[in-house]
């Protein structure tokens, strides 16, 4: 084996790159990004890992959680602490009704770059180059949209720092405070069954926090309560941004990858031989990856080995994304595979990858009961192999969108085209996002 650097990638396949037309013009801004400022810190990074080790180990629970795909154009203040409100939502519904505590991880603050199941579209008999995501082209149909810009790299290193800026200021400087819970329902969602069932649940935590205070706990000064642990994380896609950003450890001499404190590897890019598996098996952060359906046991080992070969609790997340169908006939034999290796991985459910089509409208859609009965489907392999259900992983906004069909309100398809907003896979909106809190909620309590 050759030694790893942040360069070693270099000699190996990498799937789903850009084709830049420039390459000079790319180096350049890679020279530049390799000299800006790290956007999260070794220390951070480690915090989190010894928090993913505990659920690792069964004691926590990971929500991870946040946009398909960024961008550039919807890009404010609002929109960030939206999206941070119904993740915080998320989580106090998990932790108050299971009572096991949560780990909040955001796709946010760097998660532009997007995997294509084609290189090309082709529309009226036009093909051009598929949408990547803002960090590399825009999403019109023209040949100047499309063509890829290497100055979006440094774009979205910008609007990584400023989200993270703004996230770091919301869950250190009040904004997530416990006596807030009233706060972060949004008005279109406090409304509603789904809403109304949080408020119950927020005015149960008023009335513990006053109990606590009657006993003499000063919940303004306990940290606890009035700030929380946020992290980010986004697909480790772009290796040459991801190589810029990646640091050596002043206080451990180890490397980190700096964009973000999680990073994970997509189902498309997850070849044991590929250049993302080789990157990321070096750097230090905690690393996820995708299995689909096609992932074999031997393939789940292999990935154990090449990514966390001191079997390091909390390194490495497998993220499965079977679809609602396939999950108890696929997920059975990849479990036995970490449990019988012994391998302490965290195992978290993305039940919308496996879940999406396109509607008879033409929109590409999931419906929320095959999300929830994706996760159904996951405790239920779980609880069969004897091993811990750690998480899940889902696409969401905070705004009253309309693009996943189904939820309490009974989107169809004939509504989804009312705000349907995203450029890239259909996410949970605000009420779903609370709705499905509470069902695995129920789930964890069972
Ligand atoms: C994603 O998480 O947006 C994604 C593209 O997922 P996957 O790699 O599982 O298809
Ligand atoms: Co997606």
């Amino acid at each position: 084996m050759t030694q790893w650097t942040p360069t070693s990638w270099r000699t190996k396949p990498a799937a789903q790159q850009p084709e830049w037309p420039d390459e000079g013009a790319l180096e350049a801004v890679l020279k530049e990004l390799g000299s800006y400022p790290p956007l999260v810190f070794a220390g951070e990074v480690r915090d989190l890992t010894a928090q993913l080790a505990q659920v690792a180990a069964g004691e926590a629970f990971l929500l991870q959680a946040g946009d398909c795909a960024e961008s550039f154009d919807s890009f404010s203040a609002d929109a960030i602490r939206d999206k941070l409100k119904v993740i915080l939502q998320m989580a106090v519904v998990l932790t108050y009704s299971s009572g096991v505590p949560t780990v909040k991880v955001g796709r946010i603050a760097g998660q532009f770059a997007k995997p294509r199941s084609s290189a090309t579209e082709t529309v009226d008999g036009t093909e051009l180059p598929s949408f990547r995501g803002h960090i590399v082209n825009d999403v019109g149909f023209t040949s100047a949209s499309r063509q890829a810009d290497p100055g979006r790299l440094l774009q979205a290193y910008h609007q990584s720092s400023s989200t993270l800026n703004l996230l770091r200021a919301f869950t250190k400087g009040g904004f997530a405070d416990l006596g807030q819970v009233h706060q972060w329902n949004q008005e279109f969602v406090a409304s509603s069954r789904e809403g109304e069932r949080y408020e119950a649940l927020a005015h149960d935590i008023d009335r513990t926090l006053r109990f606590m205070k009657a006993c003499g706990i000063d919940t303004v000064e306990t940290p606890y309560l009035h700030e929380v642990d946020f992290f980010t994380s986004h697909e480790a896609l772009l290796l040459g941004y991801e190589e810029a950003l990646t640091r050596r450890d002043s206080l451990t001499d180890d490397w980190y990858d700096c964009s973000a404190h999680m990073l994970w590897i997509g189902e498309r890019t997850r070849q044991l031989d590929g250049a993302h598996v080789e990157f990321l098996a070096g750097v230090r952060n905690p690393i996820g990856c995708k299995v689909g359906p096609t992932a074999t046991a031997d393939d789940v080992r292999g990935l154990c080995e090449a990514l966390n070969p001191d079997r390091i609790p909390g390194r490495l997340t497998l993220i499965s994304r079977m679809g609602a169908d396939n999950i108890a006939e696929l997920l059975p034999p990849l479990l036995e595979a970490t449990r019988d290796g012994e391998h302490p991985v965290v195992w978290a459910c993305d039940p919308m990858h496996g879940n999406t089509f396109t509607s008879e409208s033409g929109r590409k859609t999931r419906h929320f009961e095959d999300v929830v009965r994706e996760v159904a489907g996951f405790f239920a392999a779980h609880r069969d192999a004897g091993t811990w259900p750690g998480g899940i992983h889902v696409e969401l906004t905070g705004d009253d969108v309309t693009e996943c069909l189904g939820g309490a309100e009974e989107i169809g398809d004939a509504d989804l085209g009312n705000r349907y907003e995203t450029m890239c896979d259909p996410r949970l909106n605000g009420r779903q996002s609370i709705d499905l809190a509470f069902r695995v909620a129920e789930l964890l309590r069972g």
